[in-house]
């Protein structure tokens, strides 16, 4: 911190964790999101209005904000084994923090523009941030341990899940279960649950869910996460329901999900993982009958990208889709492969990156009709195609520990525990 402070020129490193935003023409907040470099900084979620206050080769002054509110329950008095590293100041009024930010110097601010004091309005050095995100990606032992504690929350979630889903309950109910199982409420989820039957899971990000039960149960697709200490996790798990197409995909899906996952290794360029994955996925297309064409040519044409059209993954952590996946120290971007614009990782994988490795097939109506109007529509197998589209679609998800050797799957080794 303080090589990047002196790099860029800066005396101070300023850091608001934000503020309560309010629905337009009405008095009711939106759930409160801190600032993640706010959170890189200390455990603290439910916080508005607190500042941090860094000047090198000093305590870091933290702004605390208790106030007096009996309409809510207000933050507890500090605690936690982060109080001892802080010079802590209870501020019970917003703009009381400025009497505990530096003045004088050049302090660079981080934060969104409403969290702004007289003085102190965030400037977002571009620079500064860039670089603070781009090391972001490289766990401490700390942020590890807290993300295999956010594995293990979500894990009881999907097995609940798959539960519920078997017995038959509709989306709405499933992720009740879900919710149950890891004590989460849905505004603590680090992301909406992606809770999916049959055709809905074409839908990468399906947003609903809906509270009537289909009369058949033929797949679920649930991606859904837990949080810890302002830690993510995301898991994405796919279940048949004993149709034999359909289990034959997901079983392929899972085995080129875990050749991947055994791929995340230092040196490792992630675009490159990415453009196998699409090889490997072509692989299957064509194993399973679907597609008659060489996996190569199959990605050359783009085919591949109408089954597969998002990203093997992202870093993840403070954010589900932790910013600077494609960009380097200078904020300069990582250029995708040409023909893969949402792919959110083009950096090499290094010891302490955690990455999501997320493939998926999919069949969805839009991407198959405009593959059908092309030569290459001719080497699908239509009937079979349309056969599974009634089931969505499937993706399976873990996360991945970059090592010096072998990868740790964070995901994984949660589910074996639980
Ligand atoms: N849950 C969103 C994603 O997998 O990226
Ligand atoms: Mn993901
Ligand atoms: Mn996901």
């Amino acid at each position: 911190m303080d090589r990047l402070l002196e790099k860029h020129g800066f005396d101070h490193l300023l850091v608001a964790s934000g503020v309560e935003k309010h629905e337009f023409l009405d008095d009711r907040p939106y759930p409160f999101k801190p600032n993640a470099q706010f959170k890189a900084w200390l455990p603290l979620t439910r916080h508005p209005h607190c500042w941090i206050a860094y000047t090198p080769g000093q305590r870091p002054v933290l702004a605390y904000y208790q106030p007096d509110d009996y309409w809510h329950v207000p933050p507890t008095p500090p605690q936690g084994a982060w109080v001892e590293h802080f010079d802590i100041r209870v501020i019970t009024d917003p703009a009381e923090a400025v009497k505990h930010l530096p003045t004088g110097g050049r302090a660079a601010i981080l934060g969104e523009a409403d969290a702004a004091l007289p003085g102190f309005t965030p400037n977002n050095p571009e620079g500064l941030l860039a670089a603070l995100h781009y090391h972001r990606a490289y766990k401490t032992p700390y942020e590890l341990a807290v993300m295999r504690l956010a594995q293990r929350r979500a894990v009881p979630g999907h097995l609940a899940a798959r539960e519920a889903f078997k017995a038959g309950l509709s989306e709405a109910g499933i992720h009740a279960a879900y919710l149950a199982a890891t004590g989460h409420t849905d505004l603590d989820l680090p992301y909406s649950n992606i809770v999916c039957l049959n055709e809905h899971s074409a839908v990468l990000h399906y947003q609903y869910k809906d509270t009537h039960a289909p009369s058949r149960h033929r797949s679920l697709l649930i991606d859904a996460g837990a949080e810890v200490d302002g830690y993510a996790s995301d898991i994405t798990r796919t279940w048949g329901n004993g149709d034999v197409d359909f289990e034959a995909l997901v079983a392929a899906v899972e085995d080129e999900q875990q050749a991947l996952c055994a791929r995340v290794k230092a040196g490792v360029d992630y675009r490159d993982l990415h453009l196998e994955c699409h090889l490997r996925l072509g692989n299957v297309l064509r194993t399973l009958d679907l597609v008659d064409m060489d996996p190569a040519q199959m990605l050359e044409t783009g085919l591949t990208s109408t089954f597969f059209p998002h990203g093997l993954g992202h870093p993840i952590g403070l954010q589900v889709h932790d910013v600077a996946g494609f960009t380097d120290e200078a904020g300069q971007l990582i250029p995708r492969p040409a023909g893969h614009p949402y792919l959110r990782m083009t950096r090499t994988l290094e010891p302490g990156m955690v990455v999501t490795i997320e493939p998926g097939i999919y069949f969805i109506p839009t991407l198959l009709a405009k593959l059908k109007a092309t030569p290459q529509g001719k080497a699908v197998d239509w009937r079979k195609v349309e056969h599974l589209a009634s089931f969505g679609g499937v993706r399976i998800e873990d996360e991945v520990h970059c090592t010096d050797g072998k990868p740790e799957n964070l995901s994984r080794d949660a589910f074996a525990e639980a």
